[in-house]
């Protein structure tokens, strides 16, 4: 029996934001921010630690380098309680860092990938996984060293009894090589948003899109942003309106949040529609504080802004 419940595979960075910068860079010349901060960055990252800040036992997998931002990180996710004993180190890259230069609504990002791009399939502890309940795998495309074995994975993770799921996120090549025929049969929950799925399956509507998974995917959650998600599953669709927020702060890392909303209730057992609801929750939550994590600060914190944003209970 599995005592663990949450092992998140995927990469990691640090956010080097940027804010008040005085116009645009231009080369030759340097120019004023008003503003620094150094953050957890990384999809999964945020998703691990948002899911460890609601409850779930949850542990990490990934590479940094043996470096201050790799320190940095990893007391940044064992704060969060997120458990960091499968996180290796390598002499051979430097930890990633997404430079973030962030202009109110927009935002300009350079990523050094570094460690990251170094994960591989056999840098995964399998002797331990008949131990978790879960696995999700974030951020596919810009980790190169798993992308080859994205297949091989989710078989292992199936064949050793875990429940599974996947957020690709954006190719930032936008070539979107993901073979998605045979690696989503084994994959429980397929989590994109919507632009994501449509560059995927290369269709303009969410009709065409989901139709032409259908044969493939076992259930589908649509993350939609203020709209709200929708699941597909068993041919059958299930439509959750978002929560209101009147005054968001911004949306970094509402769809790592909705995961791990989703994930959570998932894990509980509860029906689609639940999961649903909550990943919605978090998601909006999310948008209530700055950045990926700080609205997940304490679980004091969490239940005040739900019931006080959201009418909601924690
Ligand atoms: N402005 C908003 N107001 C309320 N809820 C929101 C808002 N934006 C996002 N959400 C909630 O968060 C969920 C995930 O957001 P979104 O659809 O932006 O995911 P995403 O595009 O994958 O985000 P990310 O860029 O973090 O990967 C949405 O399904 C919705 O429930
Ligand atoms: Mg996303």
């Amino acid at each position: 029996m599995p005592t663990k419940e949450l092992l998140v595979i995927g990469e990691l960075n640090v956010d080097l934001i940027l804010n008040g910068i005085q116009g645009f860079p231009k080369i030759g010349t340097e120019i004023l921010a008003q503003k620094m901060n150094l953050t957890l960055g990384s999809s999964s990252a945020i998703m691990a630690a948002n899911a460890s800040a609601i409850g779930i036992d949850t542990y990490f997998c990934g590479l940094i380098g043996t470096d201050d931002f790799g320190t940095f990180l990893l007391n940044s996710l064992e704060s969060k309680g997120v458990k960091t004993v499968y996180i290796q180190k390598t002499t051979e890259h430097q930890t990633g860092i997404t430079v973030v230069m962030s202009y109110d609504q927009d935002r300009a990002n350079v990523t050094y990938c570094g460690a990251m791009e170094a994960l591989t399939y056999q840098k995964i502890p399998w002797d331990e996984l008949t131990g978790f309940k879960h696995l999700h795998l974030s951020n596919f495309f810009i980790q190169k060293g798993i992308r080859e074995d994205i297949v091989k994975i989710f078989e292992k993770a199936k064949s050793l009894g875990l429940t599974t799921s996947l957020d690709l996120q954006w190719d930032p090549e936008n070539l979107w090589d993901f073979d998605f025929k045979n690696c989503l049969p084994l994959v429980d929950i397929f989590m994109p948003n919507e632009a994501e799925l449509l560059a995927l399956t290369k269709k303009d509507t969410l009709d065409q899109a989901l139709e032409t998974i259908a044969t493939c995917s076992n259930t589908t959650v649509v993350k939609l942003g203020d709209k709200g998600s929708l699941a597909v599953a068993n041919g059958k669709r299930i439509a959750a309106p978002a929560f209101t927020n009147k005054n968001p702060v911004d949306t970094i890392g509402a769809g790592d949040s909705f995961n791990s909303g989703f994930i959570k209730k998932y894990l509980d057992g509860r029906p689609l529609e639940q999961c649903l609801q909550y990943g919605n929750l978090m998601g909006a939550l999310s948008t209530t504080a700055p950045g990926g994590t700080a609205a997940f600060a304490c679980k004091e914190s969490i239940k005040k802004t739900l019931k006080e944003t959201f009418n909601s209970e924690y």
